[in-house]
């Protein structure tokens, strides 16, 4: 498999957030994205986050920037009724989590990174991360083929990492030979490898109204009583299909987890803090006690060996000063 090293490297914003040390720098704030103009729900089990259109998205980045957020995750949500069974319009260049990319991309250039998130859970009318064959089971391979196309017009639209949720078999490798057959060499991956199935991504699945509509998502998704030696399986497959990123998904009941990973890998790991974990900690403290709860956690998760942060608190983070 085609190692790139010089992904990482390609551009001063992407060295900043995987090389320097600061927790500041390796944080990346998530954001939804919706169809239409002037749109901006708050989205109630996660105060302070919103689901925006295009337009309002733009603006609540330029002001991120300002702050000093660069890093920019960005999840597609999709009107019931574009929906299908095999999330046709996930890979559709006109789609408006494309056209926020080239947006964000023309305004902001190598001074921002941006991930897009690779799966087809928001797009299918039934919920499911992909394509189902007749006994209601995700076909690992067709949906490969689907995960490819969204990744390769997520990097023609100038994403800087697509981020593969899919915990599909064998998905980085596929989309490592994708992209370099259609030129995207200096596009990375950002793989979602050890994910488990989890209770912490309740909210997460009422703002991109992607949950299952029968079943779950165990059959593809980590057993979270598995053990370590199956997550560094998982770690280094991916490190060996060729990710540029390695991800670890929840954060705080997995610690050990990452620190294990890290341990043994030799790409940099990133920790996803989900949405039910901001959730619990929003609906615990209040605004004068959250911020000291905030920066106690994002040091946990640096000492797990976390090189990237993804976290709905950045904002607040850069907001606030919480880390000077
Ligand atoms: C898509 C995806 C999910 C999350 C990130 N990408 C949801 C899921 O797997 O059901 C969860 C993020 C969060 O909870 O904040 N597959």
């Amino acid at each position: 498999m085609k190692v790139r090293p010089r992904i990482n490297r390609w551009t001063i914003s992407r060295r900043n957030l995987i090389f320097d040390s600061s927790i500041k720098s390796s944080l990346v704030q998530p954001h939804f994205v919706v169809k239409g103009e002037n749109i901006d729900q708050e989205i109630k089990t996660m105060p302070g986050i919103s689901r925006q259109s295009v337009d309002v998205l733009i603006k609540t980045i330029s002001s991120d920037m300002d702050l000093g957020i660069k890093s920019h995750m960005l999840f597609a949500v999709i009107d019931s009724h574009d929906k299908d069974a095999n999330a046709t319009i996930a890979s559709m260049d006109d789609m408006h989590l494309q056209e926020a990319v080239r947006k964000l991309k023309d305004e902001f250039g190598d001074e921002i990174v941006i991930l897009t998130d690779v799966c087809l859970c928001t797009a299918t009318n039934h919920g499911h991360c992909g394509i189902i064959d007749h006994n209601h089971r995700i076909d690992n391979d067709l949906t490969i083929e689907e995960l490819c196309k969204i990744a390769i017009s997520h990097a023609k639209a100038g994403a800087d990492y697509v981020s593969a949720s899919d915990m599909m078999d064998g998905r980085i490798k596929s989309i490592r030979n994708a992209l370099e057959e259609n030129g995207y060499t200096s596009t990375g991956i950002m793989s979602y490898s050890v994910k488990y199935a989890s209770s912490f991504y309740g909210p997460f699945r009422d703002a991109a109204d992607s949950s299952p509509d029968f079943g779950d998502r165990n059959s593809h998704q980590m057993d979270f009583r598995s053990g370590y030696e199956e997550a560094i399986m998982e770690s280094l497959e991916d490190q060996k299909e060729g990710a540029d990123i390695l991800m670890i998904k929840p954060a705080i009941a997995y610690l050990d987890v990452v620190r294990k990973v890290k341990d043994r890998v030799h790409r940099p790991v990133a920790i996803y803090n989900v949405s039910g974990e901001y959730s619990m900690l929003m609906n615990s403290f209040n605004e004068d006690s959250r911020g000291n709860a905030i920066v106690e956690i994002l040091n946990s998760f640096r000492r797990a060996g976390a090189d990237i942060i993804v976290s709905y608190h950045s904002r607040e983070v850069f907001a606030k000063n919480l880390l000077g």
